[in-house]
Order: structure tokens, then C-alpha cells, then sequence
């Protein structure tokens, strides 16, 4: 079969690690790249031998040998340009969050429904973690019964001080949300995916810890520290912090909490469901393990082995036990799993993908402005209730 021919625009920290994944993959040949820092896309794409590269992304999505596109720029593009790969009739791989609000995304949705043939998906990557897909299948078959409770939580430290700073702490060009909309989203799709059921109801408590941040009068790469910097004072008016109640489709209760000033966290997002018969827990930082606890007999520690994961999860786990696979595994596994969709001639409106497609990405973006909304009324709201 004729190989695809791939355009990535955006080579920061997330973009290299599309490249990564797309090479991994086979029968995908990433053709050309495109960065406004146009120096670096040409160091990019010498490295990674990629063939063309533009310092208009405009000109990339024009490109007629093109046939899909992975979107790794800040939040306050995806609107643009998502929109503009749609329209040029191109399949669409959008970093998360979707847009910069709900508001973004349902205009993408909007668009989206013009091109049915259109294969859109979003790197919601952890999901696509094998044994997150092993739980949800344990789940599935009803290897820890009803589900009682899901709870857990994404902590980060690297915006501890009130001298780390980046485009995410400005919400022109991140959202209205900070902590939720980056890593609390990863949750809830985790969450979610695991359970086979979308949250509907929310009640939150969110939090600016650190009010003002020191601006570095020059430009910092994500996750740099840069010493002897120069600072002017800014008003930060995104959370740091959220702690958030939240209730399921099929019943489930539970709650989670997301932070990006907990020292020592990294990216420490955990997952717990208790059932009536067990109980799983799974931490990505440790994701190739996952506990199982039991009340009549001793609690299990479950290692990644291929020979005794559910048959679904064979696509998505290769190493033989021992060999630890983890995040970038999970960026190729999403990757794959978008591509093959695309290979086999499925579409979204008659197939459900395993990776995250739009139209979740579009939900989880709701789910966030209840959350703000909740934050800000100090009640629960309901799904419903944001358009
Ligand atoms: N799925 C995940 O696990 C995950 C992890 C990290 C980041 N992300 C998402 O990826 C996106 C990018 O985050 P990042 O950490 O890579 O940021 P980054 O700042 O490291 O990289 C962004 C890149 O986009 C480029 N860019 C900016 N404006 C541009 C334009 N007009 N045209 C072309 N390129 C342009 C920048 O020069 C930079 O190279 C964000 O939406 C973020 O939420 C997702």
C-alpha cells in the first residue's frame, strides 16, 4: 500500500515527540515540517531527514502531496489551525486541549461536520498505554465487578516557583484554564477510557496558588530552567491547582485532583477504580505495573506481558515482559493506532477508534468549563448546562 505523507507543524517539546512516534510506525513517511522559529525547523528537519520545510504553516497545509497533519502548536493556534487543515481536506492530529475553550471546539466540530470523510483525532496519548487498555478491558469483562469508585490525580512541580514561566501561564495563549485544561485533561480521559463512560456532573474547588509570576524579559523553552534571568512582576489568573468531585454517565462517583506546584512531582498521574470484587490502581510514572487489590486473598502486582493481556491490547504492546514500555510507547501506540484507522478506510461517523477522536476532545473541553464554572459559582454543575 501507497505509504501517507505527513505534515507536523510545531517543533517544540511535544512535536519531536510526533516525529518519534510517526517513525516508529511504518507505512507513514513524515514529508514535511513547519515552525515559526524557522531556524529550528531546519535543524529539525535535517536531523530527522525530513524532505521539505516551511516557516508558513499555511504553505504546509497547501502542500497537495500532503495527506495528514499533526497540530503540536500552542493552545491559541489549534482553532486556526485545525480549522485550515479541515477545510484543505486533510486528516487532522491535534495536540490537546482542543481549543482554547469549549467554544474552539465546538466551532471545530462544526467544521468538522462539513468533511465526514475526515479522520480527527487528539492526543489524549495515555489511554493508549498498554496496560491502561488492559484494565479496560479487565474492566469490560467484569474482572472487578460493579464499579464502586474511580479517584486519582496528575501532579506536576515544574511551576512551583514564582519565576517559572511559559506561554501556558498566559491565558491568550492557553485558555482559560492552566492546570485542567494541560494535565487534569489527561486524567479524565484516562478516567473515561477505563471506565466506558463520560463524566456528567462536576463540583470543584480551583485555586491560583501563586497570584503573580516573574516574566523572564526573554523567551523560555518548556520545561528550561535558565539561571541569572531578568523578571518583570505579572498578574496570573489560571489555576494551579484543582480539586474536583465528579460523577459519570453510568452512576460512578469519584474525584481527582490536578497541580503543577507539588515538589517532586513530575508527571505523576494515577488512576484508581474499586469494584465490588477488586480494586486496580496504575500510575504512569510505574506504567508498566499495575496493582490489583483484593479482600479475600493477597493483592496482586500485575507486570506488562504481552502473553497475558487481553487479545484487544495485542496492537498496542510489543516488548516482551521486562523490556519496560511507557510514555513515548503510548505516543507511538496513539500514532499507530490513528494511521491504521486511516489505512483500513474507517470512518468516525461508523467507527469508534481506541485513540481520542474530536469529538472527545470537544467533551473533555466542556468538562473544564463546568469545572471553571463550578471553581467560580462554588456549586455542582452539570454537562448540560455548558453548550
Ligand atoms: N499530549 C501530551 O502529552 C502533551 C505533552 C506536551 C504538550 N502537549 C500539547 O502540545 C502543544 C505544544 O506544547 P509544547 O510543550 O510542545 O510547546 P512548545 O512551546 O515546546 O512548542 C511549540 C512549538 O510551536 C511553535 N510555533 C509557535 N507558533 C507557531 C506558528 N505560528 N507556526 C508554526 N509553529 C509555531 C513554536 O516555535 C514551538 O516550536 C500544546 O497544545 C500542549 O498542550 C501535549
Amino acid at each position: 500500500m501507497k505509504s501517507l505523507k505527513v505534515g507536523l507543524i510545531g517543533l517544540g517539546f511535544i512535536g519531536v515527540a510526533h516525529i518519534d512516534a510517526i517513525r516508529r510506525i511504518g507505512g507513514v513517511e513524515l514529508s514535511a515540517v513547519s515552525d515559526v522559529n524557522f531556524d529550528q525547523a531546519k535543524q529539525r528537519a535535517g536531523q530527522f531527514g525530513v524532505e521539505k520545510c516551511y516557516e508558513d504553516f499555511n504553505d504546509l497545509i497547501n502542500d497537495p502531496e500532503i495527506d495528514a497533519i499533526h497540530n503540536c502548536t500552542p493552545n491559541h493556534l489549534h482553532l486556526e489551525v485545525n480549522q485550515k487543515i479541515i477545510r484543505a481536506g486533510k486528516h487532522v492530529f491535534s495536540e490537546k486541549p482542543l481549543g482554547l475553550d469549549a467554544d474552539e471546539s465546538a466551532q471545530m466540530m462544526a467544521t468538522l461536520s462539513e468533511y465526514p470523510e475526515i479522520v480527527a483525532g487528539i492526543n489524549f496519548c495515555y489511554r493508549m498505554t498498554p496496560l491502561v487498555q488492559d484494565m479496560k478491558h479487565r474492566i469490560k469483562n467484569g474482572e472487578i465487578g460493579d464499579i464502586y469508585l474511580v479517584h486519582g490525580s496528575y501532579l506536576q512541580d515544574w511551576l512551583l516557583y514564582d519565576t517559572d514561566y511559559n506561554w501556558r501561564v498566559v491565558k491568550e495563549f492557553a485558555g482559560p484554564s492552566r492546570c485542567v485544561a494541560d494535565i487534569g485533561s489527561h486524567w479524565i480521559d484516562t478516567a473515561q477510557t477505563v471506565l466506558g463512560s463520560r463524566i456528567c456532573e462536576v463540583c470543584a474547588d480551583v485555586v491560583t496558588v501563586l497570584p503573580t509570576r516573574k516574566k523572564p524579559v526573554m523567551e523560555v523553552e518548556t520545561y528550561a530552567i535558565v539561571e541569572d534571568m531578568e523578571y518583570e512582576d505579572v498578574a496570573v489568573t489560571t489555576e494551579d491547582y484543582a480539586g474536583v468531585l465528579v460523577k459519570f454517565e453510568n452512576g460512578v462517583t469519584g474525584l481527582f485532583h490536578c497541580s503543577q506546584v507539588c515538589a517532586g512531582r513530575k508527571c505523576h498521574l494515577n488512576l484508581e477504580v474499586n469494584g465490588s470484587k477488586a480494586s486496580y490502581y496504575w500510575n504512569q510514572e510505574t506504567s508498566d505495573r499495575m496493582w490489583k487489590g483484593n479482600r479475600d486473598i493477597n493483592n496482586e502486582l500485575v507486570i506488562r506481558n504481552p502473553h497475558f493481556m487481553a487479545q484487544q491490547v495485542h496492537d498496542y504492546t510489543y516488548m516482551p515482559a521486562g523490556h519496560p514500555e511507557g510514555w513515548n510507547d503510548a505516543m507511538r501506540n496513539t500514532v499507530f493506532a490513528f494511521y491504521q484507522f486511516i489505512k483500513q478506510g474507517k470512518k468516525l461517523h461508523s467507527h469508534k477508534p481506541d485513540f481520542a477522536t474530536f469529538e472527545e476532545g470537544h467533551y473533555i473541553a466542556r468538562v473544564i468549563e463546568a469545572i471553571l464554572l463550578s471553581g467560580k459559582e462554588r456549586r455542582w454543575v452539570r454537562l448540560d448546562e455548558i453548550k
